[in-house]
């Protein structure tokens, strides 16, 4: 009856596995480099990396649930491990722009789509969870914030629902613990629609400092992001921010209330939470 968390030091990851072991669950963590491993004692981990297939075996064995991330690479050899090791049940961190229709073609849609496709009828159940728009994108905002107490934003206007890492965790376990996947599988956003701008005034708010915004064009957006995505990407996220400036171009949902009977975390707990991340 154990769960394996892949990637167990990320972001979500991380609440997953707390949540598990909080729970009680038997659980196994697993990072792609040993030497990373920060779980403390008294925690089962395994070094697995979804793009090294001949690393899963040992990792999934007395396996029966997996929560991993989305790696299209990996995931066909991936689905014929969990197979093979008897995985029941294999909960997926993929995006809600699968479900998004002006965004289907984007690549980075693409990946999370090929893996759930690759997943799909692989053997174990596959219960994607389908976050839109992360509150921790705003992280790509901290050095800026915290050497110039400045935010270059291009579209400052745009508006988008983010949810905090904790509530998708959270909408996983419950996934992990056979909530209804047409539920936890639906679109999954935060419950304010906020601006970038809003959201940089509730991150100054949790720092305790004003943060300046400064709008910037496409192109000098294209290149900041450019030097460290490909054009496809950047192509990708700056038409996803500028739809966020139009009718129906972003959107808020009820999944997380539904799933946790709670509202969801607001963007104002979220900036507290990091606010050490930006000072
Ligand atoms: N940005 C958005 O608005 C958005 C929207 C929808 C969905 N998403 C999804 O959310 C993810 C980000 O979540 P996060 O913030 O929790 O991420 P994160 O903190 O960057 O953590 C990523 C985790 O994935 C693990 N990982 C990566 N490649 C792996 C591989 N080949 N084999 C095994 N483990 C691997 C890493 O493992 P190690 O610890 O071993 O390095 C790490 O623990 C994105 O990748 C995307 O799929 C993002």
């Amino acid at each position: 009856m154990t769960t394996l968390v892949i990637g167990a030091r990320g972001a979500i990851g991380r609440h997953v596995l707390d949540g598990l072991r909080a729970a009680g669950t038997p659980v196994r963590a697993s990072v792609r480099d040993l030497a990373k491993a920060d779980f403390g004692p008294g925690i089962d981990v395994v070094q697995a990396d979804l793009t090294q297939p001949d690393t899963l075996p040992a990792a999934l064995d007395g396996v029966t649930q997996v929560f991993l991330y989305a790696e299209p690479r990996g995931a066909a050899d991936f689905g014929k491990a969990a197979l093979v090791a008897g995985v029941e049940r294999v909960v997926l961190l993929s995006s809600g722009s699968v479900l998004v229709p002006w965004a289907t073609s984007n690549p980075i849609t693409v990946e999370h789509r090929m893996t759930e496709d690759l997943l799909t009828g692989s053997g174990p159940e596959l219960v994607p969870i389908r976050p839109l728009v992360l509150a921790g994108n705003a992280l790509a905002w901290a050095s800026s914030i915290r050497s110039r107490r400045t935010v270059r934003l291009v579209h400052p206007g745009s508006v988008s629902a983010p949810i905090h890492e904790r509530d998708i965790a959270a909408v996983a376990l419950a996934a992990l613990s056979g909530a209804e996947p047409q539920e936890v599988s639906a679109l999954l956003t935060g419950a304010e629609p906020l601006t970038l701008s809003d959201q940089v005034a509730l991150i100054a708010e949790a720092v305790g400092e004003p943060i300046t915004v400064e709008e910037i064009g496409e192109g000098l957006a294209r290149e900041m992001f450019g030097a460290g995505e490909s054009p496809e990407i950047v192509d990708a996220i700056l038409h996803f921010v500028r739809r966020g400036t139009e009718e129906g171009g972003w959107f808020k949902t009820t999944t997380a209330e539904r799933v946790l009977g709670r509202p969801p975390v607001s963007f104002a707990s979220w900036a507290r939470d990091h606010a050490a991340d930006f000072r």
